[in-house]
């Protein structure tokens, strides 16, 4: 791979992220929809994809070029951005998804990957072969074999590669694919699972999605292979796919089908639209009066609107830390997808190591769903830190000691009223609440060092705890926005000495100690362990190798993404 190509974390909810992609040094910020432009049907421009929709990336289908002599000649002898006339980056796909509809293509995997080269595509793809859904088994370990023969011809390639990882609904064929493609590869393709949305196949699609994910180093990029519709983008972002394609905008649009966030309508059969994107806004239902080609090309241009939209609200969830909610509301738009939904519960161990553990948003109980959410699973194993007598019944988090109703996500839980039981109500002193915060938060034993002596100081606006002191010695701080403690130096030795390594630390290599000690931020490249049961978030101690503790700071990724990432902050120090 000859093309630059970065990927770091900047932003995190569930398992989804806000990622910043560097490719050919041009920056993308995922997660991100990349429009399919079809040089043979063009519905939108690029001219227009690039000022209306403010496009930076687009996929073109190489074995169209390829197979049409007139188009190959024009895109060769200009290569494809000035073809296209587009500065931004172009991937291209190899004839896959024709391959799969029709059975068969006349290229080869060789002659396509070059192809692709020669017209200076950045991101290519080699001719994997998408299984479908439910096929015979014994096809689809045929396939995949292919697939990933195909995948070793395709390793030496001028562009970044796409890279196919196929095994129709055999999770134990995806969980091969993707530790063999995750080895090689960069940028992993989950492909074959049009069928599966199409179908409304929510939960078959988690599985896929989650095997594919837990298979994958953290930092390899996460491409759900023509996964275009809107309703799946909350779903699939939240298990951490990074890149989306549509050419379902246009294809829709042929078939006058009209999209939105909750699911596809006939044109025909709507008398109001739902929306108020400058196509709606300036036909509003006379959009079905228009002449048959200027009607779709309309369309289009609608459904790639609802589709960017739709990725723009996940992104703002997700930096809002509120994606489960926005999940919940999706989930209602069809049985499918509240099927998907409950499908998370399987796998919400492995994402509550990935969920950060305290966020901005409230947590609104949106329905059963909710008792699974990656902050109760996280939660319900902290509360077993605290020994408190005074418990009140929360649910679904089960009993929470009364000295730590602030803290999130308790502090900001929101439920219907039919759910909230009458309790009694303890009058808790502020000690014992400061005891009960740090025991929740570092471990059983983490009050020991808060003595009698402390005196703590509260806010004059709110009058919750702010402040903790001994003597004049400011040795902790309680943020106003969750309750969790941020440990001052005389605070941050205490919990060294009680905890034994590496509980609670974040090593860094002797080459990073330098920029730490000058306060910079860690590094995840310089980490060189971590405490498993941390989460993104946390308050943690930065350790160099003899365990001196170099600085305190708010662990930014989780664990094992600190260990798979080579790029971004690990650790932000104040
Ligand atoms: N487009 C939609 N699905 C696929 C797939 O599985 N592979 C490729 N290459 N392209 C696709
Ligand atoms: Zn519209």
């Amino acid at each position: 791979m000859s093309v630059e190509f970065n990927f770091e974390i900047r932003d995190k909810d569930i398992g989804a992220r806000i990622g910043r992609l560097e490719i050919n040094r041009k920056r993308l910020e995922t997660p991100i929809l990349i429009p399919v432009y079809n040089p043979n049907k063009p519905l939108i421009p690029v001219k227009d994809l690039k000022r209306k929709f403010n496009a930076k990336i687009l996929m073109v289908n190489s074995y169209i070029i390829l197979r049409n002599e007139e188009l190959r000649k024009e895109v060769l002898d200009l290569g494809i951005h000035r073809y296209l006339d587009f500065k931004g980056l172009i991937a291209t796909d190899s004839g896959s998804y024709q391959l799969m509809n029709y059975g068969n293509v006349s290229t080869t995997n060789k002659e396509i990957i070059e192809f692709q080269e020669k017209i200076g595509s950045e991101v290519g793809a080699f001719l994997d072969i998408p299984s479908l859904p439910d096929v015979y088994k014994s096809r689809a370990i045929e396939q995949l074999e292919l697939t990933l023969k195909r995948s070793w011809e395709a390793r030496d390639a001028s562009f970044v590669v796409n890279a196919g990882i196929q095994g129709s609904t055999y999770l134990d064929l995806r969980k091969i694919a993707a530790k063999k493609i995750g080895k090689n590869f960069k940028l992993c393709a989950i492909g074959g699972i049009v069928r599966l949305m199409e179908e409304y196949r929510f939960s078959d699609l988690v599985d896929i999605i989650a095997t594919v994910k837990k298979n994958l180093p953290m930092n390899r990029v996460v491409h759900a292979f023509g996964l275009g519709h809107p309703i799946a983008f909350s779903l699939a972002a939240a298990l951490g796919c990074d890149l989306f394609d549509s050419a379902a905008y246009a294809l829709y649009a042929q078939d006058l089908r009209y999209m939105t966030e909750n699911g596809t309508k006939r044109l025909d059969n709507l008398e109001y639209l739902p929306c108020s994107c400058p196509i709606c806004s300036k036909y509003g239902i006379e959009l079905k009066e228009l002449p048959e080609k200027e009607k779709i090309r309309n369309l289009a241009m609608h459904n790639l609107y609802v589709t960017l939209e739709e990725l723009n609200r996940v992104k703002q969830a997700i930096k809002e830390g509120n994606l489960w909610e926005l999940l919940s509301i999706r989930a209602r738009s069809h049985p499918g997808l509240l099927s998907g939904l409950e499908r998370l519960k399987k796998y919400g161990r492995w994402l509550s190591e990935l969920d950060p553990i305290t966020k901005k948003s409230s947590f609104y109980y949106s329905g059963n769903e909710s008792r699974y959410r990656t902050e109760v699973i996280n939660a319900r194993k902290r509360l077993k830190r605290v020994s408190s007598m005074n418990r009140v019944e929360i649910p679904p988090f089960g009993k929470v000691p009364a000295e730590i109703l602030d803290v999130y996500p308790f502090g900001s839980f929101r439920a219907p009223e039919n759910l909230i039981k009458e309790e009694p109500c303890f009058s808790v002193r502020d000690i014992e609440r400061v005891k009960g915060i740090m025991e929740y938060q570092f471990g059983p034993g983490a009050s020991e060092f808060i003595e009698k002596n402390f005196r703590i100081k509260k806010s004059r606006r709110t009058r919750r705890i702010r402040w903790i002191y001994k003597g004049k010695e400011l040795i902790a701080s309680v943020r106003a926005s969750d309750h969790l403690i941020i440990p001052k130096r005389y605070l941050a030795d205490k919990l060294k000495k009680k905890f034994e390594y590496p509980r609670l630390r974040v090593v860094v290599d002797d080459d990073a100690v330098p920029f730490i000690s000058d306060g910079k931020s860690v590094f995840a490249k310089f980490v060189t362990d971590i405490d498993p049961e941390l989460r993104a978030n946390d308050e943690v101690l930065v350790v160099d190798k003899e365990d001196n503790l170099l600085t305190i700071g708010t662990l930014i990724l989780s664990p094992t993404e600190v260990k798979d990432f080579d790029r971004g902050v690990a650790v932000r120090v104040r």
